[in-house]
């Protein structure tokens, strides 16, 4: 049954899939449309489409509003009315036309809680310009105003956006769909002390008249618009790199992302070559709730990533992985965005074992395995079983709840047994031919299945189980099987103190924090006992300053065994950590574990740090937390 179903479907998809390389021009058809459906829009994009969006926006950090106008130009049509995605806007008027401009009506529907509002606009058919006037609100979920006191300088305030999955709609009035892809342009102003930067072509000067100019000349969906307002420098890393960063973090910057121009070229020797021409970073504050964001030719940063040692330039090799894999090959819908994400992971450990070599890329994957088996147990004790599956049905969910170690690390792992069973040269033939073939491209799950059927695995005649991987609950057991001598080592060490052994007698005797990498205390933490005594987590905070001073992922899984083992004398260090930093991954298993707890003094500390901290996170990691101290 549903072999046939998923059968029918290939079948549709391969006779619609469409092939946006041919539908560049402005005023294109839509004929060859294809026929998924994307259930976290409104807009009617099977009829018509926006093809190049330009924006006029003031931002005006004194009423935390953006004002502005969208306009759009559609695609060929022969409809009356098109319907734009909005939530939390304040639409002023519509009009059409593109010099001259008429005006004319349109209609807002009762706002869903997650989609937002249709918002319908009448025209004529044919018509080739709307133009949307409208300023943000309070609503405006994508958009994070930070006060000064909560930026490196304290000076000047900054403000990000974040559009992924589905926030661009709450900045912009547009169809905010992945399936669409439109190039860009803006026209913003800014208060003269402060520099715009955008997901396109970017100054890196400041300014006197705070008004700046992009162009994105790329097709890319709507999630990938974004934009960031502060006290910024640029630092240039090599000779299509840099960073943009407060001055006072420039340095940290320069030296964390000192391989940058490494990365890149070995993400071109990988994959094929960088078609963005530009890569930069944008380090934001605390607030951000990612560690990164691939915006097209410039990723959005955590500072968290600072660790003081290049270790957390994993997330970096992700962003930029994302340049191939993401923008250029996209999730068509939410459903298949493990193709983003899980194309990514393995990427990512790509470019990593090519520039630190396979230990490091071990040690990497080892501490993902350990995630992905913690979450497949979460996701299998929770309300949606089936969310297993690397293809998705997020159906009236919110597709932030794809965002799991599924889609990241379960994808990653598809590919690498898929590498290890046909042999890595083979692979990467097929995969440079994957993105070639469907570049500027988003596509369904059921392309790829396609693709890797007929260019990879029957012209090899091998039997690969791609259907138990895609569509299928939990785990293959023929998933291959990782594993590191540095991580190991740790175990044993875990495993001593949990059999009741004294470690510090010989293992840990006179050694300080830093003898050992991030990803060794985190396997550490993680083989540790819940039960593990008081007086050990006491021993191993004074030892190693693990509540003090260690780094921010450190802290994030040595608080989680905090709040296990219910070791509360460092509380105060944990709030502290609570409130300045909003990365959701590293906190929300923090408040997880003291809600879980069986004793209430720990939800209490819970929710009180909760209502310290909850103004200083953006929207995507306050409604998360929210959920969690409730
Ligand atoms: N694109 C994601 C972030 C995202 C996913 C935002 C879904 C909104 C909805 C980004 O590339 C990402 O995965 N970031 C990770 C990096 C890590 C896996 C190396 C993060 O933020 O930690
Ligand atoms: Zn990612």
């Amino acid at each position: 049954m549903k072999y046939t179903y998923i059968f029918s479907i290939l079948i549709i998809q391969i006779l619609f899939s469409c092939s946006p390389n041919q539908e560049n021009e402005n005023n294109e058809s839509l004929a060859h449309v294809e026929t998924t459906k994307d259930q976290h829009t409104r807009a009617n994009i099977e009829e018509i489409r926006t093809t190049h969006l330009h924006l006029e926006l003031d931002i005006n950090f004194e009423n935390k509003t953006i004002y502005g106008v969208a306009r759009h130009q559609m695609s060929e049509n022969n409809i009356d009315h098109a319907i734009f995605d909005i939530k939390g806007l304040e639409i002023i008027k519509t009009t059409v036309g593109e010099k001259e401009e008429t005006a004319t009506d349109f209609t807002i529907s009762k706002e869903d809680e997650l989609l937002g509002s249709a918002l319908t606009v009448k025209i004529e058919p044919g018509t080739q310009f709307i133009n949307i006037y409208y300023q943000t609100t309070e609503n405006s979920e994508a958009l994070d105003w930070l006060p000064a006191e909560l930026t490196e300088g304290k000076v000047h305030p900054y403000l990000y956006t974040q559009g992924q999955a589905i926030l661009t709609r709450s900045w912009i009035p547009l169809q905010d769909s992945p399936m669409n892809r439109i190039t860009y342009s803006a026209d913003i102003t800014v208060p003269s002390e402060l520099i715009a930067v955008m997901s396109a072509d970017n100054p890196t000067e400041k300014n006197a008249e705070g008004e700046y100019h992009f162009m994105m000349k790329q097709k890319i969906p709507s999630y990938l618009i974004a934009l960031a307002v502060g006290d910024l420098v640029y630092t240039s890393l090599g000779e299509n790199c840099g960073i943009y960063s407060e001055k006072e973090l420039a340095d940290a910057c320069a030296y964390e992302f000192g391989d940058l121009p490494k990365m890149i070229s070995a993400a071109e020797g990988l994959y094929g070559e960088y078609l963005w021409d530009q890569y930069d970073i944008v380090m934001l504050p605390y607030s951000f709730p990612f560690g990164g964001m691939e915006n097209p030719r410039l990723t959005f940063a955590n500072p968290t990533i600072l660790a003081g040692d290049r270790s957390s330039t994993s997330v970096i090799a992700h962003e930029l992985a994302h340049s191939w894999s993401g923008n250029l090959v996209t999730n068509a819908t939410w459903d298949d965005f493990w193709l983003n994400e899980g194309f990514t992971v393995y990427f990512e450990n790509r470019i990593m074992e090519e520039i630190y070599g396979k230990e490091t890329a071990d040690v990497l994957a080892t501490i993902e395995y350990q995630d992905l088996t913690a979450s497949i147990k979460d996701i299998e004790n929770g309300d949606f079983p089936e969310d297993t599956r690397l293809k998705l049905e997020l159906n009236e969910r919110n597709p932030d709840e794809g965002m799991t170690d599924i889609a990241y690390v379960k994808g990653a792992f598809f590919l690498r047994t898929l590498e290890n069973t046909v042999g890595r040269k083979k692979m990467d033939v097929f995969l440079n031919q994957y993105f070639l073939d469907h570049a500027f491209q988003s596509i369904t799950t059921e392309v790829f299945v396609e693709d890797l059927k007929t260019k990879l695995l029957e012209p090899t005649n091998i039997d690969f189980n791609i259907d138990e991987w895609i569509y299928q609950a939990g785990l293959p057991e023929n998933h291959i099987k990782i594993d590191s001598k540095k991580l190991a080592k740790m175990i044993a060490i875990a495993e001593k103190a949990n059999a009741g052994k004294d470690i510090f007698l010989n293992d840990f005797k006179g050694a300080k924090r830093n003898d050992f990498i991030t990803q060794e205390w985190l396997t550490f933490f993680r083989t540790l006992s819940p039960e593990v005594s008081i007086k050990t987590m006491e021993k191993l905070d004074k030892q190693f300053l693990f509540s003090s001073e260690s780094n921010a992922i450190i802290k994030s899984d040595w608080f989680k065994l905090s709040a296990q083992t219910h070791y509360r004398a460092q509380n105060v260090e944990m709030q502290k950590y609570l409130i300045k930093i909003g990365r959701r991954w590293l906190i929300e298993g923090i408040y997880q574990i003291l809600m879980d707890s069986k004793e209430t003094v720990d939800h209490d500390f819970a929710r009180e740090t909760f209502e310290l901290a909850k103004d200083g996170y953006h929207f995507v990691s306050r409604s998360t937390i929210e959920e969690v101290v409730k």
